[in-house]
């Protein structure tokens, strides 16, 4: 085979971790521009050269074609000065290697094009967005070769596949490694400067900037307070007798609450269930009898309140 001598960017130490972890699952988040992609192309590619054979495929997925084939471009500028050595394909995003090896870059918004192959060696990159139907493809194609794969990507959120797999690998699952890098271990291998890192926490709004830059999940649409103010409100509930309820409906896949407040505006009761409306209808009458209520009439909720105000 010939020789080539890709110059590959020399890895800073926490970088060096994630890309020779051998756990079978490795699972990195990490800040924006730290370095990620870089370093999980150059381990696929030094992965294909070293076990590859005819036929053997190694995979690349990111979420959509943009940014497959930026990955694509970065691995064909690096092999760009050895034309003789591997063969693009830029209609299909694959790169044949002298041994017979391919690596395949495949976007994660069709997972019913990820099913079929047997896959000795995969990055999920930008995992936190990407399908998670394209992780359960990717999954499949790696049983027969119990190979590895590298899930990389920001933080995004908690209600992602990438942000579960991240948990269970940080919480020590077998065969599962974390890492997390954030902006300032990047900063600290010189990959760039604080003041730039500074500068992005002035001019975004603080979750997305926690997010990007931290590592840290955003609380997310469904709480517009902030956990800040969540835990704030937390305390023991209050003995003294209700003055006003509120109440939130909801039938099955929700939860119906009720909260009762005392005359200083603290919580003394809180209840939540899920039943049928008689059940709801009854417990709420039970608990509020005729105690000023405020209920929320919107949508699922206005037959129900109609018959509790009779
Ligand atoms: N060890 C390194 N030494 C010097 N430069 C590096 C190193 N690692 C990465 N870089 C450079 O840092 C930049 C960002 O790298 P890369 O695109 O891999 O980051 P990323 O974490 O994938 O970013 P994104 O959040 O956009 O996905 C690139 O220009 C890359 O060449
Ligand atoms: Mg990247």
């Amino acid at each position: 085979m010939s020789k080539i001598n890709v110059k590959f960017p020399k890895l800073y130490p926490k970088q060096a971790e994630f890309v020779f972890s051998t756990a079978r699952y490795t699972v990195v988040e990490a800040a924006t521009k730290c370095g990620k992609t870089v370093a999980c192309l150059a381990w696929l590619l030094q992965l294909a050269l070293r076990e590859g054979r005819p036929g053997r495929n190694y995979w690349w997925v990111a979420p959509i074609f943009g940014t497959t084939k930026i990955a694509y471009r970065r691995l064909r500028r690096w092999l760009a000065p050895y034309e003789e050595f591997a063969r693009f394909n830029d209609s299909e995003l694959l790169c044949e290697l002298p041994n017979g090896a391919s690596i395949c870059f495949k976007s994660a918004d069709r997972p019913d094009s990820l099913y079929g192959e047997d896959v000795h060696g995969a990055v999920v990159d930008e995992a936190s967005r990407a399908k998670e139907e394209s992780w359960h493809a990717l999954r499949s194609t790696l049983t027969a070769t119990k190979a590895q794969v590298k899930i990389i990507g920001n933080v995004k959120g908690r209600r992602n596949w990438a942000y579960q797999m991240a948990r269970r690998a940080e919480a020590g699952e077998p065969d599962m490694a974390y890492f997390r890098l954030t902006a300032y271990d990047a900063a600290a291998a010189g990959i760039y400067d604080e003041a730039e890192i500074e500068d992005a926490r002035r001019s975004l709004p603080e979750a997305a900037f926690n997010e990007l830059y931290m590592c840290i999940p955003s609380d997310e649409g469904a709480n517009p307070f902030g956990m800040g103010a969540i835990l704030s409100c937390i305390a023991p509930l209050s003995t003294s007798p209700p003055v006003v309820f509120g109440i939130d409906l909801a039938k099955s896949v929700d939860w119906t609450v009720v909260i009762g407040l005392d005359a200083e505006g603290r919580v003394c009761r809180f209840e939540r269930w899920q039943g049928d409306w008689g059940q709801t209808r009854r417990r709420i009458a039970g608990m509020v009898g005729s105690t000023l209520a405020l209920a929320d009439s919107t949508g699922v909720g206005d037959p129900i309140v109609e018959d509790l105000q009779r």
